[in-house]
């Protein structure tokens, strides 16, 4: 079996799994905010973690707030800095059209609420274009609350000039928030060099166990809470920590930080199973083929083939993937994200996504170019192409 969709959610690192079977055998378990001392212990583990997280994304533990996950995080900076409506006349958000539909339909909620949301184009490479966003910065500067541009795209893996956004908005006073989820335990990620005002991450996509989750934020006094408690993480996000998830995302990234020069190896075998399929199928189309993209995630078309076609094929050889197709009524369509760069739909009806992560090695990456390679010798005779 191949697992290839690692930018869905990826399996528990090897040594989360260790951890996790000595844990789960030897305990403690207690709230780690009880005064007793097991209640003590499991805080001082909990804030171990806070620190090598903090080590490993470069800002302070005192910046970290842990939550549920991603979705999560982007509802809480949007709460905090929009849901008492525009203030001082900071009434425009500023957006990207490839961002994730928990950032998505947090514009639509805080549109309906007095704000308005400028997109920035995307460029066919699918990178932000960046004298569009500069242009509507020099436009609107006094009335912007906010930026909100993700740092690496979950369908292309293309990875965007966010150090460069930021700059701008920073130059402007302006806030910058990113959806960092795919960039971060998939690409070094140093948060004191990012020129972002908040990030996010989510336990799932770094090797750890689902449902945790951590804010970023250089200033803590512009969250507030959204979930109200027992006043934990300084009160800024009630609800007992989930302490086991947090400690595996501790692990998982610390895992990847002492790997994470794998991240050329992988690159290296990711441009050469692009190669050879662009080889044996010179019409296949490899979307952001040309831009900055994470090391591990392919985006690939053969245009007139569906691509839950080629899905289908691959995974009757065992071989796991995603398309990035909205269906409906058995309607497939090109997804926002690739209309955004100007995909049609012969391409963006057929693309799959490949993802995998410091895992990779030319083993799996053959075995994932001889399934495709069937796949699309097998559809495009059935196309008659
Ligand atoms: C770019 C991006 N942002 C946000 C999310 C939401 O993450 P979660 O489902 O862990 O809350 C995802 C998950 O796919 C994502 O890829």
């Amino acid at each position: 079996m191949v697992y290839a969709d690692f930018n869905g959610s990826t399996p528990l690192s090897s040594d989360v799994c260790e951890y996790l079977v000595q844990r789960l055998q030897t305990g403690p378990y207690s709230n780690p905010n009880a005064i007793h001392s097991l209640g003590k212990k499991m805080m001082f583990g909990m804030e171990k973690c806070r620190r090598t997280l903090a080590k490993v994304l470069g800002c302070k533990s005192s910046q970290i707030i842990f939550n549920s996950g991603s979705s999560e995080g982007i509802s809480h900076v949007f709460y905090s800095l929009c849901d008492d409506g525009p203030k001082d006349g900071k009434d425009i958000i500023v957006t990207s059209g490839i961002e994730h539909a928990a950032v998505v339909q947090c514009c639509e909620l805080y549109a309906t609420k007095g704000y308005q949301i400028k997109t920035i184009k995307t460029l066919p490479s699918g990178i932000v274009d960046l004298a569009d966003y500069q242009k509507i910065i020099t436009e609107c500067k006094d009335r912007i609350c906010l930026v909100t541009v993700m740092a690496a795209n979950n369908e292309t893996g293309v990875i965007q000039p966010f150090v460069e956004i930021g700059k701008i908005a920073q130059d402007n006073g302006i806030i910058y928030f990113s959806d960092t989820t795919q960039y971060i335990g998939k690409s070094d990620f140093k948060f004191d060099q990012s020129n972002m005002d908040f990030a996010v991450s989510s336990s799932h996509k770094v090797g750890a166990l689902i449902g945790s989750g951590l804010i970023i934020a250089k200033d803590l006094s512009l969250l507030r809470s959204h979930v109200l408690g027992g006043g934990q993480e300084k009160g800024l996000r009630g609800g007992t920590q989930n302490y086991i998830g947090i400690e595996t995302m501790a692990v998982a990234m610390d895992s990847f930080d002492r790997n994470k020069e794998l991240l050329a190896k992988v690159r290296i075998l990711r441009e050469n199973f692009e190669k050879n399929i662009k080889q044996n199928f010179p019409a296949a189309v490899i979307i952001g083929d040309d831009s900055p993209r994470l090391s591990s995630t392919t985006m690939i078309a053969y245009p007139g083939i569906h691509g839950q076609a080629v899905q289908i094929e691959l995974e009757s050889q065992d071989i796991f993937v995603t398309t990035s197709s909205a269906c409906s009524d058995n309607k497939p369509e090109t997804s926002r994200v690739l209309q955004a760069q100007g995909i049609k739909d012969d391409i963006g009806r057929g693309v799959v996504r490949i993802s995998l992560c410091t895992n990779a090695n030319a083993e799996l990456y053959s075995k994932i170019e001889v399934a495709l390679t069937q796949a699309y010798n097998k559809l495009k005779k059935l196309h008659s192409f």
